[in-house]
């Protein structure tokens, strides 16, 4: 996977998905030691380039560039040029001027990540674009599963919220079916995008029968700040029908464990005891957040730039000289 551009799971393959997630398993023991560094990716330079807010993902990121020993910069867009209105391309190409050896981006419009790929040299990994997806936090979530459960196939995943704007979700309907899960999404009709059923998932507006049986049950964050009023009457309802607490689990299998992607709006998606206590895994998710991007980043930028892309440098220069 060296050089490759990390785009979404939809691109993936079963295997290039299992070697993540055996690779993040090695990764895992490093952060458990006192020195919690290796000098897998000294030399090489990582660069964050969030254009929309963040905590898990860019701090995740950055830590986990250097644990591996990478030169990690975050680059600030209150404090760059983007305030002076150079475009999006003119600052990836800038950067990208500079010779690191990945560029994670964010950005409220999906497909950014696979526009900037296409023009830089240095593999781009999506940490998240639009509505579209969210590809390292899907697979951490498989990871989470894979360590609480001991396997993904044959389990039944149930996501709640709001399918049809959610990356999360988008990202984690690909990955979950392609490990071999049932995956079921639920929320109130207007959430659930119109021929969801094509991804292979099954279609719940009843929370009870959406999580009957379910080995893992995902609440999505409700975009509050967006959506009150749209897609459902009020705040207050949805936590009445859809928001989680042990008497709604109770229907799920009794060994279910409980997801959030975070940040969490507690007392709407999940209870305020339910989002603190087992079977709720957030903080898990958080952590093998690092470990993933750790075997994301070592995949990827472990010998640099794109394929052929350090050669036709090193050409262009030497034919310049
Ligand atoms: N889950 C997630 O993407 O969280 P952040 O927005 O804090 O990165």
């Amino acid at each position: 996977m060296i050089g490759r551009d990390i785009l979404g799971i939809e691109d993936l393959s079963r295997d290039e998905i299992e070697l993540i997630l055996e690779t993040a398993e090695r990764m895992q023991e490093i952060g458990t030691r006192e020195v919690k560094k290796v000098p897998t990716l000294r030399g090489r330079t990582l660069i964050n380039l969030f254009f929309e807010p963040s905590t898990r993902t860019q701090t995740s990121f950055e830590i986990a560039g250097k644990r591996l020993a990478a030169d990690v910069v975050n680059f600030s867009v209150g404090s760059s040029s983007v305030t002076k209105r150079e475009t999006l391309l003119d600052t990836a190409k800038t950067l990208d001027a500079m010779d690191p050896d990945c560029v994670i981006v964010r950005h409220k419009v999906a497909g950014v990540p696979h526009r900037l790929a296409a023009v830089l040299g240095a593999p781009v990994i999506n940490a998240g674009d639009g509505a579209h997806e969210h590809p390292s936090q899907a697979l951490l979530d498989l990871l989470t599963v894979k360590e609480q459960k001991g396997r993904i196939e044959g389990l039944t995943v149930t996501i709640i919220g709001d399918i049809a704007h959610s990356r999360v979700a988008r990202s984690n309907i690909y990955g979950f079916s392609k490990l071999g899960a049932e995956v079921r999404v639920a929320g109130p009709p207007t959430m659930l995008p119109v021929g969801i059923e094509s991804l292979g998932v099954k279609r719940y507006t009843n929370l009870r029968e959406a999580i009957e049986g379910a080995d893992v049950v995902m609440a999505l964050r409700i975009q509050m700040e967006r959506l009150e009023g749209a897609c459902f009457p009020s705040v207050r309802e949805y936590a009445a029908t859809f928001g989680l607490d042990r008497a709604k689990l109770r229907f799920a299998k009794e060994d279910a464990i409980v997801m959030h992607p975070g940040p969490v709006n507690r007392g709407v998606e999940l209870s305020h005891e339910l989002a603190d206590h087992r079977p709720s895994v957030i903080l898990d998710q958080v952590r093998n957040g690092v470990a993933l991007r750790m075997a994301l980043l070592y995949l990827v930028a472990g010998r640099g730039r794109k394929a052929g892309e350090a050669e036709s440098r090193a050409a262009r220069a030497a034919g310049e000289a």
